[in-house]
């Protein structure tokens, strides 16, 4: 499928979509949301799709473009909101990476926000400076800020604006991994996760987010489901017998 503010492609297993709006600095807007969504449709039900990277050329994104917010009513705003396609990329099967260089602002940060692991540049500009414009992140950000870094660095981001260094979000936790070219950094990273038993990555997935939801006894009791069920295929026999066999495994994704 052929997108007009994104870029998507294929290699090794793993997909980059590429964020492609550079006069607004890739500023989202509800068509490149839009887009967002059926990509990850498409790319989630392609089996030979293992590994999906979100990026950005320059600047991963300045946030929603504000340019379409102006005016809208609370009706309009509403409906605006970016979360029912957020949660769909932040509950896809696979592993989703962020890559970011430049700017991730507001809704591009939250949008970042919802993949497994974000790579950025030491000098990466990060922040949600909502607040500036009379509102605050509402893609999720008051939500899935705090659950990675604490209510209180969240509490300052969201309340102050900060655009932060990508070495400060680093030490926050909200940034995993540094690196001078994310891109280059999350490929070898996604190529690596590429070769790993698909569907153990996918039920860990699960797991790892149902821990935001729920309480432990209850997360506990959902882990040893998810990973009984592993049992089931034939990616785990391949893994214990290629180790006892003293091999490396080759995984199928059954
Ligand atoms: C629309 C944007 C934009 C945005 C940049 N542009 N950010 N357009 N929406 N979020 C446009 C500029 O208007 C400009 O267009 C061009 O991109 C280059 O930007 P400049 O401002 O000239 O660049 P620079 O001086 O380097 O400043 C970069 C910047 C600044 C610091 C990132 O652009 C900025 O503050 N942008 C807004 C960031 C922001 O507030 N993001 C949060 C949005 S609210 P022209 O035509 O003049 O060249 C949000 C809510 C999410 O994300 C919730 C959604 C449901």
């Amino acid at each position: 499928m052929s997108y007009e503010n994104i870029i998507v492609r294929n290699e090794n297993n793993v997909a980059v979509v590429n964020l492609n709006r550079p006069k607004s600095l890739n500023a989202l807007n509800s068509d490149m949301v839009a887009e967002l969504g059926k990509a990850f449709d498409e790319l989630t039900g392609d089996a030979q799709v293992k590994v999906i990277i979100i990026t950005g050329e320059k600047n991963f994104a300045a946030g929603a473009d504000i340019t379409n917010m102006v005016e809208l009513t609370p009706e309009e705003a509403y409906d605006f909101a970016f979360s029912p396609i957020y949660n769909k990329i932040a509950n896809c099967p696979k592993p989703v990476i962020a890559a970011i260089e430049g700017f991730a602002l507001g809704g591009a940060m939250e949008l970042a926000l919802c993949c497994d692991l974000r790579i950025a540049t030491p000098t990466a500009k990060i922040g949600f400076p909502e607040i500036t414009l009379g509102i605050f992140p509402g893609a999720g950000g008051t939500q899935r800020l705090p659950r990675l870094i604490g209510a209180a660095q969240a509490k300052k981001l969201i309340y102050t604006g900060a655009i932060i260094r990508g070495e400060a979000a680093y030490a926050l936790g909200l940034v995993d991994t540094l690196a001078e070219n994310p891109l280059k950094e999350a490929t070898t990273l996604a190529e690596d996760l590429a070769a790993k038993p698909p569907v153990a990555l996918k039920l860990a997935k699960e797991c790892i987010n149902a821990a935001d939801d729920v309480d432990l006894n209850t997360g506990v009791a959902f882990e040893a489901t998810n990973w009984a069920r592993l049992f089931a295929t034939s990616d785990q026999k391949e893994g214990m017998r290629a180790f006892i066999e003293k091999r490396k495994p080759t995984f199928v994704g059954k």
